[in-house]
């Protein structure tokens, strides 16, 4: 390792520019202090702060402990809910469409690491969650992947290629187990309703 060092100088060298390293501090600190401590009821406030980091967020609603790398990079549609322990790694960019729920412990996984590189080079591709997607709990989602509308991504799954909309996926690597169809929503149910 200490021969690879030496031949390679910049082997730990941080690949992002100084702007972005002390926007993230900022941001870090403000989370810190700011955000995670917040109460559940509390989302409507953590929102504006997001969007006050540069987020283009609609009706979008964060769980206190839900990690975003860098706000300046997400864009969520309306009615978008990010749960428990979801980190949002977005130097690539992330985008959540509208009616997208992200379930407990999800990692959206904008970057990776050119690793024929010596260096190890930062590499990676926006991530696009198209309208009505869920991911379910501790699912993992790779650099430029899109998961099409409508998919569910089934809990634990590892998507590294894009997902097919409508499909239901699961497992590692992900594999669609079925297509996803929606029931009817029968007259005079609340959900047909507009949300005023
Ligand atoms: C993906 C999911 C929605 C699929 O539900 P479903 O359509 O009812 O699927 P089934 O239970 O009928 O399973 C169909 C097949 O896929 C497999 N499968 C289902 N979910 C899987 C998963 N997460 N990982 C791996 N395989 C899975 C089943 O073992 C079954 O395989 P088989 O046909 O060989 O027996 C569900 O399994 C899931 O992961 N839910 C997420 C729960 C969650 O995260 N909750 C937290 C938020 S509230």
């Amino acid at each position: 390792m200490r021969e690879l060092m030496r031949t390679t100088p910049n082997l730990f060298k941080n690949p992002h520019r100084r702007r972005n390293l002390a926007g993230r501090l900022i941001w870090r600190i403000a989370w810190g202090l700011l955000f995670r401590p917040t109460p559940w009821f509390m989302g409507a406030w953590r929102t504006w702060l997001l969007r006050r980091f540069g987020a283009r967020l609609g009706h979008a609603r964060f769980n206190a402990t839900a990690e975003v790398w860098a706000p300046w990079r997400l864009e969520a549609g309306d009615h978008v809910a990010v749960d428990r322990n979801v980190s949002l790694y977005n130097a690539y960019g992330i985008k959540l469409g509208d009616r997208v729920i992200i379930s407990q412990g999800a990692f959206l996984c904008s970057a990776t690491h050119d690793y024929r590189d010596p260096c190890y080079a930062l590499a990676g591709g926006c991530i696009t969650v198209e309208d009505d997607c869920w991911i379910a709990a501790e699912a993992f989602i790779g650099p430029g992947v899109t998961i099409g509308k409508g998919a569910v991504v089934g809990a634990r799954a590892v998507v590294v290629k894009d997902v097919p909309a409508w499909t239901v996926v699961a497992g590692n690597p992900a594999r669609v187990i079925r297509d996803r169809v929606l029931r009817e929503v029968p007259p005079g149910n609340p959900m047909n309703e507009p949300l005023t």
